[in-house]
C-alpha cells in the first residue's frame, strides 16, 4: 500500500504546544525535530518531551519521523539509542548526509528502524546516488537552507541557484524507489509563494514538502494530491487503453493525444494516490 507524504510537518522537540496541536492537523507525516529546531540548552529535555509524548499520543496514521543530532554533536548517539525501541517512532531521519557511512553509523545503533536522509550539504549532493543505494534507506528530505548557506545561493522564487542539487537527489530518489520530499518555505504566511513553490516541487516530481507551520499543511496536501481533472483523465485514459487494447491495439488515442502502456502506468499511480489519500481521511 503506498503511503502518501504530501504534508511532513516540522515539531520541535520542545514544543509541548506544538506537539498538542499535531494531534489535530491533517498532516501526512510529521518530522519530531531534536536538531536545528531546538537549542542546545534544550536538546536532552526535548528527547525526554518527546519520548513521553510519543508514549502517549497516537500520531497515526501519520507517518512519524525522528530527525536526531548528528553523530558529530554530543546528543546524536544518545537521540538514536533512545529511540532505536520506541514504538511511537517509525523511522530515524539523519541530518546533513554527506555519504553512506554517515548513514551506516546510525544503522548500527538504531535497531530496525528504516533510516531518511537530509540532502543539504553540497558533499550529500555529490554523494545523492551512493546515499539513495543504502540498504536502509526509506526517503530523502530536502534541506534547502542548509544547502542555500553552504553553497553562498541566494533566495530567489524560482530557485535557480538550487535546481543542480534538487534534480541530483530527485534522480538518486527514483533511481533506488526511495521517497524524496521538498524542502520548507521559510516565509510561512505567504501562501501564494508557498504554492508556487508546492507546485514546482511536484512537477519535478517530489512526493511532498515539509512543512514548518499548520498555516502550511492545507497548501501542500491540495498542491500534491491528484486534482480531480487529473483523477478523471487517467480513468479514461485506462479505459481508453483497455478498449484499444481489446481490439487488437497496443496504442489509444484520447483527446488527440496517444496512450501507451507507460502512460496507463502513470495512470493507474494517479489513482492508487488518489486512493490511499482518501483512506487517510476516513
Ligand atoms: N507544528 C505544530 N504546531 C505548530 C507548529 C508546528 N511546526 N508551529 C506552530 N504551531 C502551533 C502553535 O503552537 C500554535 O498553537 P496554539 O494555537 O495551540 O498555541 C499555533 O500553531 C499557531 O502558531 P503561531 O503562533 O502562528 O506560531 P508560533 O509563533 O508559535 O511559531 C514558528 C512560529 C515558526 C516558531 C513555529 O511554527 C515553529 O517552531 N516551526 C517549526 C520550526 C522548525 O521545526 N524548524 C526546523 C526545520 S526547518
Ligand atoms: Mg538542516
Amino acid at each position: 500500500m503506498m503511503r502518501p507524504y504530501r504534508s511532513v510537518l516540522y515539531i520541535p522537540g520542545s514544543k509541548e504546544r506544538a506537539l498538542e496541536k499535531a494531534r489535530e492537523l491533517p498532516v501526512d507525516a510529521i518530522i519530531f525535530d531534536l536538531e536545528d529546531a531546538v537549542a542546545p540548552e534544550e536538546k536532552v529535555a526535548a528527547r525526554e518531551t518527546l519520548a513521553r509524548f510519543l508514549a502517549e499520543v497516537d500520531y497515526a496514521p501519520r507517518a512519524r519521523i525522528l530527525r536526531i543530532n548528528g553523530f558529530d554533536t554530543d546528543w546524536g548517539r544518545a537521540d538514536a539509542a533512545a529511540f532505536a525501541g520506541h514504538p511511537g517512532v517509525e523511522a530515524i531521519l539523519v541530518p546533513k548526509v554527506n555519504g553512506p557511512a554517515d548513514l551506516d553509523a546510525v544503522a548500527a545503533v538504531a535497531g530496525d528502524k528504516p533510516l531518511w536522509a537530509m540532502m543539504e550539504t553540497a558533499a550529500g549532493m555529490l554523494n545523492a546516488a551512493a546515499i539513495a543505494a543504502h540498504p536502509r534507506l526509506q526517503g530523502m528530505v530536502m534541506g534547502t537552507n542548509d544547502l542555500a548557506k553552504e553553497l553562498g545561493s541566494r533566495f530567489r522564487a524560482d530557485r535557480a541557484p538550487l535546481m543542480a542539487g534538487l534534480g541530483l537527489c530527485l534522480l538518486a530518489a527514483k533511481a533506488f524507489g526511495r521517497v524524496i520530499v521538498d524542502g520548507v518555505y521559510n516565509a510561512f504566511r505567504d501562501e501564494a509563494g508557498l504554492r508556487a513553490e508546492a507546485e514546482q516541487g511536484r512537477d519535478m516530481g517530489f512526493d511532498g514538502k515539509t512543512l514548518i507551520h499548520p498555516a502550511q499543511v492545507e497548501i501542500a496536501n491540495a498542491a500534491f494530491a491528484p486534482s480531480s481533472e487529473e483523477i478523471d483523465l487517467a480513468e479514461r485514459q485506462i479505459a481508453a487503453f483497455n478498449a484499444a487494447q481489446a481490439q487488437g491495439q497496443g496504442v489509444a488515442v484520447l483527446d488527440g493525444r496517444i496512450v501507451e502502456n507507460l502512460h496507463v502506468a502513470s495512470a493507474q499511480a494517479v489513482l492508487a494516490k488518489a486512493r490511499a489519500i482518501a483512506m487517510l481521511a476516513d
